[in-house]
């Protein structure tokens, strides 16, 4: 048996725990924060668990935590040194590894310290057992999620963890000149999907306004062909590399296998995004990848993701689907054309 802490977007936990419960038969499952963090306790080992969750990924699963250890919270200093002893004694663990301290709070925990203070005693304590600690690119991670009676404490590498940030909530710097959020969505589904944008050249946007997306790839080095009845923000006019069909998508038509790259972010009927979708699909080469969200605006979110992959793999190979940290009520769809 193993214990393990589930994330998912806010709202959401309720479809990852039912593709948990799709998954492993005799799972039992507790919210710790409403809708977003669970508890979850499956019979099978970690490997069994790890094994299970990589064939099939539930789509709304954004980060999970083993529970090697839970320790009641004392509310004062001996927490930390209790955490403390914990990582003194995992020398064998974290010996020459690149390890980072990732901890979350629930509202209600008696933990008093902070993330940043948390860090700071425990990196000292894994520099003495001989860990390296780190925050970019670990290769192993502590974490740690403060409950309302137990800190509950695990190690794993990011892979393992489905992340490499605390509870899969990445962070992306805002950068001057910047034109939509809508830009983390593609820039974390490159991270997620392990997709290089430069190595493509020719990508098709639809939906693109304001150009968000647009602009990414363009800054990648690609060329872009951006289609959207609404305007693009008056920024991107500098890149000759972009050209711009002020239509919708259902006018534009282009020449065979144009493009290795399509994109769409429509926020529209899942059911009208495919379609325009596998309209464009003779423009795309063989093995092209596209990269789509799916809005989810009906009560059954599972079941609009499964008619909208069924219609989709008619044309396309999928590789991944998955809400991603900056998906509000949508998913993000990694495909490659067939
Ligand atoms: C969420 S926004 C896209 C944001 C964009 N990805 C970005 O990074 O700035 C959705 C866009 O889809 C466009 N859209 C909706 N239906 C469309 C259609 N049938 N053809 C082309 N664009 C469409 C809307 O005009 C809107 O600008």
């Amino acid at each position: 048996m193993t214990l393990w802490i589930g994330t998912a977007n806010h709202g959401f936990a309720t479809y990852a725990m039912e593709e948990l419960r799709r998954l492993f038969n005799e799972i039992k499952l507790n919210q710790l924060a409403p809708n977003e963090i669970f508890r979850m306790e499956v019979p099978q080992d970690r490997e069994e668990t790890l094994a299970l969750l990589r064939q099939k990924e539930p789509i709304f699963l954004r980060h999970i935590q083993p529970v090697d250890r839970s320790l009641p919270i004392m509310g004062n200093a001996d927490d930390l040194e209790a955490l403390s002893e914990l990582v003194r004694n995992s020398r064998l663990r974290c010996e020459h590894k690149r390890t980072a301290v990732h901890l979350r709070r629930a509202d209600n925990s008696p933990f008093q310290y902070t993330a940043a203070d948390t860090k700071l005693v425990l990196d000292a304590v894994l520099s003495e057992a001989g860990g390296e600690p780190s925050l970019q690119s670990p290769e192993l991670i502590l974490s740690i999620y403060a409950g309302a009676e137990e800190l509950h404490v695990g190690w794993g590498t990011p892979e393992e963890q489905l992340s490499d940030w605390p509870g899969g909530a990445v962070r992306f710097q805002r950068e001057d000149g910047q034109i939509s959020r809508a830009k983390f969505k593609l820039l974390e589904a490159e991270r997620a999907f392990k997709l290089d944008f430069a190595t493509f050249k020719e990508a098709l946007d639809i939906g693109a306004a304001p150009g968000g997306w647009t602009q990414l790839l363009l800054e990648r080095g690609l060329y872009v062909t951006s289609v959207d009845p609404a305007d693009l923000h008056p920024s991107l006019r500098q890149y000759p590399r972009l050209t711009y069909w002020k239509k919708n998508a259902s006018e534009v038509k282009f020449q065979p296998e144009a493009f290795d790259l399509l994109v769409c972010d429509m926020s529209w009927s899942p059911m009208q995004m495919s379609k325009l979708v596998l309209e464009q699909i003779g423009a795309l080469a063989d093995g092209a990848a596209a990269i789509i969200t799916v809005k989810l605006m009906h009560k059954k979110p599972l079941q609009t993701i499964r008619d909208v992959i069924a219609k989709l793999q008619t044309s396309f190979e999928l590789k991944r689907a998955k809400q991603l940290f900056h998906n509000r009520d949508e998913i993000t769809l990694y495909l490659v054309k067939k």
